[in-house]
């Protein structure tokens, strides 16, 4: 075969392929649809089919809903787990190494016009692929990346104008929404006392579809001590809570606004009276009808965008 192909051509098995139950058993999964990618037309992956969701090449999708083995596992393992094409993609374009693929093998053909490098492919049925993972994998493509090194925190800092901290902030989901908000509204990288969630646990990347490769993050070691590096770079920091006797942030002057770093805390405890002492100043997002406080990740947004208002788009 020669030429480029259309992504469905492209998983049209090249060799005779013996199939179960209409899967490929192998094939060849070739390059996409013209302009420069055509460089890469050549260039033919094998896809691996699983049938045993024991299967050890797939031992990185193993359990993947239990919260608690895979936050212990993953990290040590320098390994993280991304779902759905899109996030997928925003990892390869972030340039995380990929280890491999697992994919529906009816949805093969929707990364077809990936470069996969050497990383394997492996497809699997519906059914193959829930008992491995312990859910129903509906968005069909999984993938398995190595992690990077962080940071440190004086590099994050050096590099920002604005920066987030989060103290405590243990829920996946909330923490990716952050990463969004934070993408999206104009603030640089986002700083984690050492008892946040993993921002690479598969919720949270789901959640911040993909922003948490975007932006910047690093931990701040020892905590709250470490706020006193973020002064010295030159941040305010302001203490988000709801207490009402706060700065109302509309009301914070150019000076607390020009580099500021927005403290949040957990849902339920808020944050730490130590974490409070080592700050500049305590802001409050006013709020209406008695609702004692909004959402963490909620907050950010608010605080994000408030501090960020005045930028040119
Ligand atoms: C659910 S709240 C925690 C509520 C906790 N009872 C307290 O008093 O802080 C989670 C975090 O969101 C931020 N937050 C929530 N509502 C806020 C508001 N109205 N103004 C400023 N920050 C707020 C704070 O940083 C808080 O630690």
């Amino acid at each position: 075969m020669s030429g480029w192909c259309r992504p469905a051509e492209a998983l049209n098995l090249i060799d005779a392929v013996p199939t179960t139950r209409g899967v490929p058993v192998t094939g060849r999964w070739a390059a996409s649809v013209g302009g420069r990618r055509a460089v890469r037309q050549n260039r033919r992956v094998p896809v691996h089919l699983i049938t045993d969701p024991d299967d050890e090449r797939i031992a990185d999708y193993r359990a993947l809903t239990d919260v608690e083995l895979r936050t212990r596992w993953e990290p040590p393992h320098g390994l993280f787990i991304a779902e759905g094409e899109l996030v997928l993609r925003r990892a390869l374009r972030a340039g995380y190494p990929v280890r491999s693929y697992l994919v529906d093998a009816k949805r093969v053909d929707q990364l077809a016009d990936l470069d996969t490098g050497d990383a394997p492919i492996y497809a699997a049925t519906p059914d193959v692929l829930q008992q491995a993972t312990g859910f129903h994998v509906h968005r069909g493509v999984l993938a398995s990346f190595r992690r990077r090194p962080q940071p440190p925190a004086a590099e994050v800092l050096a590099a920002a104008r604005r920066v987030v901290i989060l103290e405590d902030v243990n829920n996946h989901t909330n923490l990716g929404a952050i990463f969004r908000a934070v993408a999206g509204l104009g603030v640089d990288a986002v700083l984690l006392s050492p008892t946040c969630a993993d921002p690479l646990y598969r919720r949270s990347v789901r959640v911040s579809m993909g922003e948490v490769f975007a932006v910047p993050y690093a931990k701040l070691d020892p905590w709250p001590d470490a706020l006193a590096e973020v002064r010295a770079a030159g941040f305010t920091v302001l203490a988000m809570t709801p207490a009402p006797d706060a700065v109302p942030i509309q009301h914070l002057d150019a000076g607390q606004r020009a580099r500021a770093a927005l403290l949040l805390g957990a849902e339920g405890a808020g944050l730490t009276r130590a974490a409070m002492d080592a700050s500049d100043v305590r802001v409050v997002i006013p709020m209406r009808r008695g609702v004692d406080s909004l959402n963490v990740a909620a907050a950010t947004a608010v605080a994000c965008w408030e501090l960020g208002r005045d930028d040119p788009l």
